[in-house]
C-alpha cells in the first residue's frame, strides 16, 4: 500500500464532509444525528492530510448537505470541504461558512452568566481570526476561543 490508496472505498451518491479537523468528526455525528437512524456512514479519524497534518473524514450516502447543516459544521471544523457525489463524481465542492450567530449547541464557560440559571437558550455570536472561531456570549459578552467551550446535546444555527 502506497500513500494514494484510499483509506475509505468511493460512494455512489452523497456527500463526503473532508478536511475536518481531527477528532472533531464524531461530534459532527451527533450534531447531524447521522448515526440515529440507518443511513449509511463512513468515518475516518487521524487520517494524513497534505495541508493539515491530520484530518478526519465523513461519507453519508444518500444525504444532502443543506446550507443550515454546513453552518453548523464550520463551528465543529472551520476549514471543512463539503463534496457532493453523484454516480461516484464529485459535482460540487464547497467551504463550509462559519454562521453569524449560534443558538443552543454552544454552553457559556462563564459559571456567573445567566444562561446557568435562567431557563434561556445560548447565544454566542461569531468571529474568525486567522482560523480560530472566537465567540461573544450575547448574556455575559465574554469572549471565548472555540475550544474553551463545551457542547450541548442539540440545537439550531442562523446564518
Ligand atoms: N470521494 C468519495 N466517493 C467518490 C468520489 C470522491 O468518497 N465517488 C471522496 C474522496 O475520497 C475525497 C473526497 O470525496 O475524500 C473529494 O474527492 P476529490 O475531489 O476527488 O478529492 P481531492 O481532489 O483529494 O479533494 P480536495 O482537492 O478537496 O482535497
Ligand atoms: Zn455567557
Amino acid at each position: 500500500m502506497n500513500d494514494k490508496t484510499l483509506s475509505v472505498s468511493a460512494i455512489k451518491e452523497g456527500s463526503v464532509i473532508d478536511h475536518i479537523t481531527a477528532r472533531r468528526a464524531l461530534n459532527i455525528i451527533s450534531l447531524l444525528k447521522l448515526a440515529d437512524n440507518e443511513m449509511r456512514v463512513t468515518v475516518g479519524l487521524n487520517l494524513k492530510s497534505q495541508s493539515m497534518g491530520l484530518k478526519d473524514l465523513i461519507k453519508v450516502e444518500n444525504f444532502f448537505i443543506s446550507p443550515a447543516h454546513a453552518a453548523q459544521i464550520a463551528i465543529f471544523a472551520s476549514q471543512a470541504t463539503i463534496n457532493v457525489i453523484e454516480n461516484y463524481k464529485v459535482i460540487k465542492k464547497f467551504q463550509v461558512q462559519l454562521p453569524e450567530a449560534v443558538h443552543s449547541i454552544l454552553v457559556c464557560p462563564n459559571p456567573h452568566c445567566i444562561t446557568h440559571s435562567e431557563p434561556v437558550r445560548t447565544v454566542f455570536t461569531v468571529e474568525e481570526n486567522n482560523h480560530c472561531v472566537i465567540l461573544r456570549c450575547r448574556f455575559c459578552e465574554k469572549l471565548f476561543s472555540r475550544d474553551e467551550i463545551q457542547e450541548e446535546q442539540s440545537g439550531t444555527v442562523t446564518r
